[in-house]
């Protein structure tokens, strides 16, 4: 299928990036957010002191039977994101600390590719501890790696000034919140007409609604129920954070894929940022979702809004 620039589309990450490549697509940037096995399965939702549910569990897409299996399928989306992208641009992941290193590890020793940075997005309200026997979880990760390229960029700085003049510095960290309030997206979705359907076994190989063995998503976000209710992706990601990559490791103009879109913060962030994007997921729920932010920036430039 042609890829063109400004555009989500609908599909298994390793074919999106397959036709990327086909289409000639050179992006100047790969960020995204990919699954990483972070899921809860036993406990679904933990219950805050003030009564709201987090989700823990988010869904088939994101359990792994074990490391080999998560490393295998990263390394398989990233020898293909590599394909794609220019030499010297910067592939920048959301990830989980505990295999960060991993996937460092690869892109040095098979692409030689620099580590540039790894950022922290310290959340001002992690999920809580409840049986203190960790410590509390309040930051997640995302690491910066540069393509290697003929010409010799030492010393180049970031494209954009973010200089924090009280730390002398470009700091590599920020400050937010988890998603809530006006940003965070959601779909009002009717079981009666609105049929969805995705597969485990091939949530990682096709997603072709036509072909048998799929099953109804009804089950597992509706739990059988049959009144209309909203949906959010469970990991939608600020802005804030997201627009502080793309300004430090992009330019304007630019082109920045992402294969796992979800709610798509990061194409929106992009497109806030005056940098062309395309992107991707395998869940035409959240493509709809990510659609129809565009939609309303595009239109309005305002950046939040209800479905
Ligand atoms: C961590 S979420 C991305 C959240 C996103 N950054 C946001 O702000 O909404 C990862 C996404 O990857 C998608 N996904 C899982 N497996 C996939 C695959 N094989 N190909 C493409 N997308 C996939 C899931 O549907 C999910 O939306």
């Amino acid at each position: 299928m042609e890829v063109t620039r400004d555009n989500i589309y609908t599909n298994d990450a390793n074919f999106f990036l397959d036709d990327c490549k086909e289409s000639g697509i050179e992006s100047d940037m790969i960020f995204t957010d990919p699954p990483y096995g972070v899921s809860n399965k036993k406990n679904k939702t933990i219950t805050r002191p003030y009564w709201t549910d987090i989700e823990m569990h988010y869904g088939e897409w994101d359990v792994f039977d074990d490391k080999k299996e998560l490393l295998a399928f990263t390394f398989n989306w990233i020898d293909k994101a590599h394909l794609i992208l220019k030499d010297g641009g910067f592939f920048a992941s959301f990830f989980d600390s505990d295999h960060i290193n991993f996937i460092s590890a690869y892109l040095k020793s098979k692409y030689k590719y620099k580590v540039k940075n790894l950022i922290a997005w310290c959340k001002t309200d992690p999920t809580p501890q409840y049986h203190g026997k960790k410590l509390q979880n309040g930051w997640e990760m995302i690491g910066i790696w540069q393509k290697p390229s003929s010409f010799d960029d030492k010393g180049k700085p970031f494209y954009e000034d973010l200089f924090r003049k009280d730390h002398h510095q470009h700091p590599d960290w920020i400050h937010t919140a988890i998603i809530s309030g006006k940003e965070r997206a959601s779909a009002t979705i009717y079981p009666d007409r609105y049929k969805y359907k995705v597969s485990k076994s091939l949530r990682r190989i096709s997603v072709n609604p036509s072909e048998k063995g799929l099953k109804n998503i009804n089950e597992n976000i509706w739990n059988g129920k049959k009144e209309k209710k909203p949906i959010r992706h469970p990991n939608q990601k600020p802005m804030k954070v997201c627009e502080l990559v793309i300004r430090y490791f992009s330019k304007m103009d630019d082109l920045i894929v992402d294969p796992f879109c979800g709610s798509g913060s990061i194409p929106l962030s992009c497109k806030d940022n005056y940098r062309d994007f395309i992107a991707n997921d395998i869940d035409k729920l959240w493509t709809y979702i990510a659609k129809y932010r565009m939609k309303v920036f595009t239109s309005t430039r305002k950046l939040y809004s209800f479905i």
